[in-house]
């Protein structure tokens, strides 16, 4: 009886040993270990020994039946372990997910506001296709002022209403929108496209982003336009980057300034981006004419004001060190994806 336990128990280890599918191993688990197994019957038979020789024999069993309920068990656990370790390849990088991000124009848009949000100016918008009454008449540049040139224009041509329409060349004439419509104190700033028939090259776009802004109280002075001015620009550059105001002409503002940051590219010694003069545009500003005021309703005995222009592309180019305006348009996910 012994024997013939012993010689099962070396079986049954060696066969188990070969079986390598799943299929094979529940197939020795039946032979081996199940109700109808040859250790099963040997089991049953015990009752049939002498009694001195039953208690050695069952022990005997029960044993190689442990033994091998036990290489069973492992077999299972190895088997569950090569199946995370070989068919699954846990150090494999995964799929990358790609994220979207916002372009760096509409980042720049996002800090301006941030900036002067807690200065009082909300963010109102106007419209892109604009009468040539608000983007000009109102602002103090009638028909054939010479000023016009500064602008050049896209007309949007109406047979009804001719040379009345226009894409907006400017920001500026949602001053006098919301002029119209409010009484001081009114302190806003405009976000929006506005359109410049222009030979396109690497600082001159056709189709730009301006945001305007505008302060209107009583007692308000060119140092409150510039103090704002000098936070805006540290907030947006940092504290280490040069500014100057500049003199300069603007029909809507009197006196009125162009507002320089030193030159990205060069670091002021001068270079071409710059023509040489170590120096980038980022805006027009100015206080507001009283011819405006007037035109608006505004008494400018009592009110007076600032406001300024900039542009949004000039500021990023600043800001993140590009050196073509163009880029910004081309939709180039290498040029985009260095600003995430
Ligand atoms: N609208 C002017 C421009 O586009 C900028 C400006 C705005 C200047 C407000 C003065 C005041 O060139």
């Amino acid at each position: 009886m012994r024997e013939r336990l012993d010689q099962l128990h070396v079986t049954a280890r060696d066969e188990l040993a070969k079986a390598t599918t799943d299929a094979a191993i529940e197939a020795w688990r039946v032979l081996y270990l199940g109700r109808r197994s040859e250790l099963t019957k040997v089991l049953r038979s015990i009752r049939d020994l002498p009694a001195t020789d039953r208690k050695d024999a069952g022990q005997t069993a029960n044993s190689v039946r442990k033994s091998l309920q036990i290489a069973y068990d492992e077999k299972i656990a190895r088997q569950n372990q090569a199946l995370t370790r070989d068919d699954i390849d846990t150090t494999m990088p995964g799929y990358p997910m790609r994220l979207g991000s916002l372009h760096p124009l509409t980042q720049t848009l996002r800090s301006i506001r941030q900036i002067f949000a807690p200065l009082g100016f909300r963010a109102v918008t106007g419209p892109e296709v604009e009468w040539d009454r608000y983007n000009f008449e109102l602002l103090n540049i009638p028909a054939d002022h010479p000023a016009r040139d500064m602008w050049d224009t896209f007309h949007v041509q109406d047979d009804k209403r001719p040379g009345e329409i226009l894409l907006r060349t400017h920001t500026s004439p949602v001053q006098a929108r919301i002029m119209e419509q409010v009484s001081p104190p009114v302190r806003m700033i405009v976000p929006g496209k506005v359109y410049r028939y222009e030979d396109r090259d690497a600082s001159h776009e056709a189709e730009l982003m301006q945001v305007e802004g505008l302060a209107i109280d009583e007692q308000i002075t060119m140092a409150d336009l510039r103090g704002t001015l000098a936070h805006f620009i540290r907030a947006m550059f940092g504290a280490d980057r040069d500014h100057r105001l500049r003199a300069s002409y603007f029909p809507f503002t009197e006196p009125s300034v162009e507002v320089d940051v030193s030159c990205h590219v060069c670091e002021g010694s001068g270079c071409s981006l710059c023509s040489n003069t170590g120096w980038i545009e980022i805006l027009g500003a100015g206080m507001v004419h009283p011819t405006v005021l007037v035109n608006v309703g505004y008494d400018p005995q009592q009110y007076q004001g600032f406001a300024f222009g900039m542009g949004v592309e000039r500021i990023t180019m600043v800001k993140l060190g590009v050196t073509d305006i163009r880029d910004f348009y081309r939709n180039d996910l290498r040029f985009l994806r260095q600003f995430t």
